[in-house]
């Protein structure tokens, strides 16, 4: 074996499953349901809590922390060449609002692990290596913008737009932050952007592929595009019991005829087209009265950019076919476009899988992630481990202890590689 080969396979020994698995336990616990998920809300006190956590984990390692202007957190360990650009991994601690124990967490806590596995094998990189908190990847949860704090480090959104950003009850991610500082009191500030390597993201799959085909290791390929569309109707308030049919504006009514005729839209019999109506809100919510307002919202995916175009395109003009006497504005407040990995960063995910006698296989993300938008500066990859059922953004969310080590030490060893590439 080489030097870098023995280095690599050192590192990935010293992965600890157990130390692994007990802080996905830890985390759980800050936001936990009562049906065994995690409700932990972009910039929430949890999610605070759950980057304190971390940060106390990092020093306890002689790692340094730094939050930039978004709030994303970054843990940092040394290389020999300190004006080297960092190798970076990572992902996010926030949740749907009836998450997951694994959703994001893994990809944070792996990186860690990652990190203290390189430490603990006595190995020195030549360039920094960085766990990345990137700040609400769960987008229409908290806040309407997902991926908002990789994709403001990389550019694509900007800070002060992001900052404005409210959730329901009308606080912005600008107040939320104020928060976030005060729970990481002496954190250290850095400012927005900066080069980056590579970057890696460990993640469970969040979809059955894995599990059925009994491969443990998902060497990403890519990640499907998305538009996210959000449906205001405006009718008016009427009472139930007086007002004739005829005469009234229902503003649910009008959603419906709009969701049912967007359904035909969206059918797709080979099954690739992904729609979903996740949120549908009703004003005044009362048994007798008409209701004068509804919004909805939509979340369109595909891997074709000529099919997210053209279905995507035709969601104005279907709501405004089917108003029912009602005003109906569309809003299309997101919109991220499919990538394809290729290059150093999955070649050596492929690579350290093989080594390590791991079976693997490629994949395609259907689920969005934070590294869409690293792949636009650096380059990218991503691993995928098994979880139960390939259930996701679900409470009863699982994923095997030795299959999150197994991602671990994958990362691991693709760390070394390219931090002393
Ligand atoms: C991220 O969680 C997504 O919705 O794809
Ligand atoms: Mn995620
Ligand atoms: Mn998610």
């Amino acid at each position: 074996m080489n030097d870098l080969a023995s280095m690599k396979s050192k590192a990935s020994a010293r992965v600890d499953e157990a130390r692994l698995w007990r802080r996905h336990m830890e985390m759980a616990k800050l936001g936990a349901t009562p049906k065994g998920g995690v409700r932990r809300m972009a910039l929430d006190a949890n999610d605070n809590k759950a980057r304190a956590l971390l940060v106390e984990w990092a020093r306890a390692r002689g790692f340094s922390a730094a939050l930039d202007p978004i709030g994303n957190l970054f843990i940092r360990r040394a290389g020999t060449d300190s004006a080297a650009a960092p190798v970076m991994s990572g992902s996010h601690t926030d949740t749907q609002p009836s998450g997951g124990k694994f959703d994001g967490i893994y990809g944070v806590l792996a990186a860690l692990e990652a990190m203290e596995a390189i430490e603990d094998a006595g190995i020195a990189t030549r360039r920094p290596i960085e766990a990345a908190v990137w700040t609400c990847e769960e987008g229409g949860a908290r806040f309407p913008t997902g991926t908002m704090g990789s994709s403001v480090f990389t550019g694509a959104r900007k800070l002060d737009d992001m900052l404005a950003d409210r959730d329901d009850a009308g606080a912005t991610v600008a107040t939320a932050l104020e928060d976030t500082r005060a729970a990481l009191p002496g954190i250290a500030m850095r400012p927005m952007g900066f080069p980056v390597a590579a970057f890696i993201e460990t993640h469970i799959e969040q979809g059955p592929i894995l599990e059925r085909e009994g491969k443990t290791i998902g060497v990403v390929t890519g990640i499907q595009g998305a538009r996210r569309f959000r449906i205001e109707v405006e009718g008016e308030d009427a009472h139930a019991g007086t007002m004739p049919m005829k005469l009234r504006r229902d503003a649910l009514k009008a959603a419906v005829s709009m969701i049912h005729a967007l359904e035909a839209v969206f059918d797709d019999p080979a099954d690739v087209v992904r729609f979903t109506i996740g949120r549908l809100v009703v004003k005044p919510d009362a048994t007798a009265v008409v209701p004068g307002h509804a919004m909805f919202t939509i979340d369109f995916r595909h891997p074709d950019p000529a099919v997210l175009k053209h279905r995507g395109d035709q969601v104005a003009g279907v709501c405004a076919a089917h108003t029912r006497g009602c005003k109906v504005t569309v809003n299309e407040y997101s919109k991220t476009k499919p990538i394809l990995f290729s290059g150093a960063v999955p070649e050596a995910i492929e690579r350290a899988a093989g080594r390590l006698g791991l079976s693997h296989m490629p994949i395609h993300s259907g689920a969005g992630h934070d590294a869409m938008h690293l792949f636009e500066v650096a380059p990218t990859g991503m691993i995928f481990v098994p979880c139960w059922r390939g259930i996701s953004h679900n409470e009863t969310e699982d994923a095997k202890s030795s299959d999150l080590a197994a991602g671990t030490r994958v990362l691991a060893e693709v760390l070394v590689d390219l931090a002393n590439a």
